[in-house]
């Protein structure tokens, strides 16, 4: 039963200072800049700073997102921090992140749904917001991803970078309105297609630090079929169930895992590339953190504006995907 709608009242975004190009990375691995822009189209990360924890990161995504929105702190009910690379393992990432901000009002906690997380966690705000419980849910994806990477391993170290992205999910407005979403998971293919194995209950420390499982490691090919598939399967699902068509599309923000991904899925789907939003060459993969850095810079560059239909749209590890389509 829905009461109220539910819309996007701000965006924000935040990366660290230090900055690694595909040319400092052919110093460290045997790589090459063509190598990684022409497979990935990624050309320079950037990469937190030892002190520097998720939840700072965060921290400032969120401060950016609720200055946007015109609201103070205090005005947010929940927290909601989409991560895979949290600060600790207890407590959570957002209860800091609420700390930080000083949200005194507000719900905290995190989920982990890898790079579809943030779609996870947009999914849950607009509930709290449809069924009139909330006003104002922060909905935030961060990450310190080359925190967990093997620096020696060239078939992942290239792909990650480290950042944050939030925005504020508000109750009614003048027309802007989330229109629905698509989640799914698949928990039966290998976990080693994309895993990063350590500080769960199945890896204790001494495991850990024997086998390098604090490392992500990962299947590239099976991944890479599976996000072709995936991306425009869930886009389709989406635009279908809420009576569009994809000519209604103005804007697609999918997860910036592979360029070559979002080429195929728009190929498969019959949307013009143009109609693509990609930042991956900046940032690379920042898995929960790329959909709201992308919707940052796209609404910087004028290329998300108000009114336009799009749709948000990611997929990772576990395996799971969501969608969310949006009048903005
Ligand atoms: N530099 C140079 N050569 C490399 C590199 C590198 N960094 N990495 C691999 N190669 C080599 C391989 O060794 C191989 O050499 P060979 O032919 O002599 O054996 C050759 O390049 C081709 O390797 P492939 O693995 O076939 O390359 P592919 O075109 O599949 O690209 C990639 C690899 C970029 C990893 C791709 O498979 C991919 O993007 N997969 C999806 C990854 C992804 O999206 N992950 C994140 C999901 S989201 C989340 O939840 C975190």
């Amino acid at each position: 039963m829905e009461n109220s709608n539910s819309y996007i009242s701000g965006i924000g975004s935040y990366l660290p200072s230090q900055m690694l190009t595909n040319k400092d990375l052919e110093k460290m691995v045997d790589t090459t800049d063509e190598w990684i822009v022409s497979r990935t189209g990624i050309k320079k990360r950037y990469i937190s700073a030892k002190e520097e924890a998720t939840s700072d990161l965060a921290t400032k995504a969120s401060l950016s997102a609720i200055e946007d929105a015109g609201i103070s702190p205090n005005e947010i009910n929940m927290i909601i921090v989409a991560t895979f690379t949290p600060d600790m393992m207890l407590p959570s990432t957002a209860t800091r992140v609420q700390k930080n901000i000083g949200a005194n009002n507000a719900s905290a906690f995190d989920i982990s749904a890898a790079c579809s997380g943030f779609i996870y966690g947009l999914s849950i705000a607009h509930q709290f917001i449809i069924n009139g419980t909330m006003k104002n849910v922060l909905v935030i994806g961060a990450e310190t991803i080359t925190k967990y990477v093997d620096w020696s391993d060239r078939n992942t170290s290239v792909l990650f970078g480290d950042g944050a992205g939030a925005v504020v999910v508000s109750q009614n407005s003048n027309g802007a309105k989330i229109l629905g979403f698509n989640l799914g998971a698949n928990g039966n293919p290998p976990r080693e297609w994309l895993m990063l194995a350590g500080g769960g209950s199945v890896n204790r420390d001494e495991n850990i630090l024997k086998g390098k499982k604090n490392f992500i490691t990962m299947n590239g090919k099976e991944i890479f079929k599976f996000g072709v598939n995936i991306l425009p399967a869930t886009i389709t699902t989406v635009v279908k169930k809420y009576g569009l068509t994809n000519e209604d599309i103005d804007l697609v923000i999918p997860h910036q895992a592979n360029r070559r991904i979002i080429e195929a899925a728009a190929v498969i789907l019959n949307i013009p590339i143009q109609k693509f939003y990609i930042n991956i060459d900046r940032y690379a993969n920042t898995s929960a953190a790329s959909i709201p850095i992308a919707m940052f810079d796209a609404r910087k560059e004028n290329i998300l504006n108000k009114g336009d239909i799009i749709v948000l749209a990611g997929f990772g590890a576990g395996l799971t995907w969501g969608s969310m389509l949006i009048k903005y």
